[in-house]
């Protein structure tokens, strides 16, 4: 699904959001602000029940992280976050497909690894349990909640991997707007790449949305995953060398 834009002031730029129910029909709910994790309190709506709460600001889920640093540069674990729309198919799968590969070369303490969303609709949620199911045939477990993509996280995360390119030019353009409310590293839009840009078996240049789709969806989600997140961790080993071989 792409996000739907009106032509409102910036302000009152809002977006269309579907159910939380994969087996109902898609059905335009509600009206969510962009980016509303910027917004104190925002309203999203989880079981069609409105409730407010206030973004802590923080990327509070982080799956991995190592213990305390003796020096920063040497022991500062890499930061990786994965983006989608929903935070609830492609973004939590490929969080767990990459956590799945890092534990198994045994480089858990070496990095952080986190998944948002551009939206804030699933806030609280799940991974959708067709995402889950299919991940878990192949023994990789997915655990995160969903959470919006938050401010800090321009500071916070080393690489930023869009599932796609509607994903990465939401992420760019909230990089554009906070980056006037608060001091942001002025080339932090760098960090940011598409998911498939990593890719070797694959030609695909996007992650495909697989929530309105078949169960084929989240095979071909996962299938394209396994390919990018093993070069995506090839990468990054090969770029950083002095402070993750240590
Ligand atoms: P995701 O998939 O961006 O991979 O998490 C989606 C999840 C939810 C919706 C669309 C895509 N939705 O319309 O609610």
């Amino acid at each position: 699904m792409k996000a739907l834009h009106s032509g409102l002031p910036t302000h009152l730029n809002l977006r269309l959001c579907h159910s939380t129910q994969p087996s109902l029909k898609p059905q335009i709910l509600v009206l969510l602000p962009r980016f509303p994790s910027l917004q104190t309190p925002t309203f999203h709506s989880t079981s069609l029940k409105l409730t407010a709460s206030f973004s802590s600001g923080s990327a509070s889920k982080a799956s991995m992280a190592a213990s305390a640093p003796s020096t920063e540069a040497e022991t500062k674990p890499f930061s990786v976050l994965f983006v989608c729309l929903g935070n609830i198919c492609r973004s939590p799968a490929a969080e767990g497909v990459f956590t799945d590969l890092v534990k198994k070369r045994g480089l858990e303490s070496k990095f952080k690894i986190d998944s948002a969303g551009t939206i804030n609709y699933h806030e609280g949620n799940q991974a959708d349990p067709r995402m889950r199911a299919a991940a878990k045939r192949r023994g990789i477990e997915i655990t995160s909640l969903s959470r919006p993509i938050k401010l800090p996280d321009f500071r916070d995360f080393d690489v930023i991997l869009a599932m796609d390119k509607q994903n990465r030019a939401d992420i760019l353009e909230a990089f554009n707007r906070w980056k006037f409310r608060e001091p942001l590293p002025e080339d932090a839009y760098k960090k940011v790449k598409l998911m498939c840009s990593y890719c070797k078996k694959h030609d695909e240049t996007e992650v495909p949305d697989p929530y309105y789709g078949g169960p084929q969806g989240f095979e071909k989600v996962l299938d394209l995953l396994e390919d990018a997140c093993e070069s995506l961790l090839d990468s990054i080993l090969a770029e950083n060398k002095h402070t993750l071989d240590s």
